[in-house]
């Protein structure tokens, strides 16, 4: 007896009521199976990819692409051969495994392959190697059909795979970087592009995903108040240092950017001021002492900002820091950041200066206590010791913090702490475990 049912978006948890439908891998007329990938969804934390538990005929999609699905509303009706329906008439939710909604390949260049977590279970149980299998879908995914034709020994086109980060071979230091320091240019800006063509009619769009996330975080925010404080950290040393280890790292694979040496900084002067990295509760009573040092990063994506983190900054060196920040941020660029990279944050940094600016006032996101913000490195004249004029890398730095936890001074010995690594980055040596 044939039966449609009308299958569910369930409750994804974390309180989130609405999701984005990202994508639609199924459409009327199509047959699916259990553990079949039906749609891909984005909360205001992360992406998820539903499955079915239905083997059945799809008959209707409720929502098109980019609209708005409601937990406990349909998604789709499926005309399935089971009666008992109750147990099953929601969806499986698949939340991307942090950082991996690829499954690493062992392959060149450290390609991954895209591939929802159903599927990879699919291979996994067939003692399968995703990287071996060749992927059809969007953007080299490798479908289920892809692991279903290779275990019948079949062929598909070999599509070309998705640019992304290089994986990282090692992470150990070499004893001394045996590359001549590069001069330092700060990148041209892009040529500007004329300019669009004018609106000509007001345009009323429904807030979703990010920035309805940013609405909620920011909403809850305004009740801080905040503190600010601001200084210069001469970053001539660490130029240097950077240009010589940068291309150390691209050897390895790696992009080492400034960032890395920003969060280590943080991290090892958060160890002497660890109410920075405090968790304060809603109604003000307790705070909470985190002892993982998760440094969020404040990420400019396609979606709009977005605050990854790099969990456990005190027990990485520096280059883990970059490997885990080049893994955030592809999967940033491609809007695939998990849950699990999104949750946790204890303290924040921000660098906007890849983009510009001097100083900046960075909001505090409950319920962390702090958070430092980075305009853009300066080349700019600078006394040294012997009253000389130099050239001097400068960088400005915009700490905010919780007023009613942290007071001005500790802000300010923190600051201290975090200049003194940055300005004489070798004291790094001494500290790092
Ligand atoms: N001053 C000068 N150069 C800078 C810089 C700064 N403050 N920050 C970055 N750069 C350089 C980098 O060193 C890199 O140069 P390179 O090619 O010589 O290595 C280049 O700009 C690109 O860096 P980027 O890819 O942005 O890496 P990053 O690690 O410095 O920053 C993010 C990573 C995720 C923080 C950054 O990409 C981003 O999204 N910033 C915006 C954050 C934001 O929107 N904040 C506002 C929140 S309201």
């Amino acid at each position: 007896l044939n039966k449609v049912i009308p299958y569910k978006l369930s409750d994804i948890g974390e309180g989130i009521r609405e999701v984005v439908i990202l994508e639609w891998y199924v459409k009327p007329g199509d047959k699916v199976a259990q553990f079949d990938s039906i749609c891909e969804v984005k909360s205001d934390k992360a992406s998820v990819t539903i499955t079915s538990r239905y083997d059945g005929t799809v008959t209707k999609l409720h929502y098109e692409t980019d609209d708005v699905a409601f937990v406990g509303q349909p998604l789709l009706d499926i005309d399935t051969e089971e009666n008992d329906e109750t147990s099953k008439d929601e969806d499986v939710i698949e939340p991307e495994p942090s950082g991996d909604l690829t499954n690493k390949t062992s392959g060149i260049g450290g390609v991954k392959t895209l591939a929802t977590p159903a599927v990879r279970r699919l291979a996994t149980e067939n003692n399968l190697n995703l990287a071996d299998i060749a992927g059809t879908g969007k953007d080299g995914r490798v479908l289920k059909e892809d692991v279903l034709r290779h275990i019948e020994g079949g062929s598909a086109p070999v599509p070309t795979p998705a640019p992304v980060a290089p994986a990282p071979q090692t992470h150990s230091m070499p004893p001394s970087a045996p590359h001549a320091p590069a001069p330092q240019t700060l990148k041209a800006a892009a040529p500007r592009a004329p300019p669009p063509a004018p609106a000509g009619q007001d345009r009323t769009v429904q807030l979703k995903g990010v920035t309805k996330a940013m609405v909620k975080a920011m909403t809850e925010a305004l009740k801080i108040p905040h503190f600010g404080y601001g200084d210069e950290i001469n970053m001539t040393q660490l130029v240097e240092l950077r240009s010589r280890l940068k291309v150390v790292a691209e050897e390895r694979g790696l992009k080492l950017s400034y960032m890395p040496f920003f969060i280590k900084a943080a991290s090892l002067a958060l160890t002497h001021y660890p109410v920075l990295n405090s968790s304060v509760d809603a109604t003000c009573e307790n705070l909470t002492y985190k002892a993982a040092h998760n440094i969020g990063v404040a990420m400019d994506t396609p979606e709009g900002l977005v605050v990854p983190c790099v969990k456990n900054v005190q027990g990485l060196s520096i280059f883990e820091v970059a490997a885990e920040l080049n893994r955030l941020q592809s999967l940033g660029l491609a809007g695939k950041l998990g849950q699990a990279d999104l949750s946790g944050v204890t303290f924040s940094l921000s660098n906007i200066g890849n983009i510009g600016g001097t100083y900046t006032k960075p909001v505090v996101m409950p319920p962390n206590v702090a958070i430092g913000a980075m305009g853009r490195i300066q080349v700019v004249p600078r006394f040294d010791e012997n009253g000389e004029i130099t050239k001097a890398h400068i960088i400005n730095v915009s700490w905010s913090a919780d007023h009613r936890i942290i007071d001005g001074a500790t802000m300010a010995r923190f600051s201290n702490l975090w200049k003194q690594y940055l300005e004489d980055p070798l004291s790094f040596v001494l500290d790092l475990k």
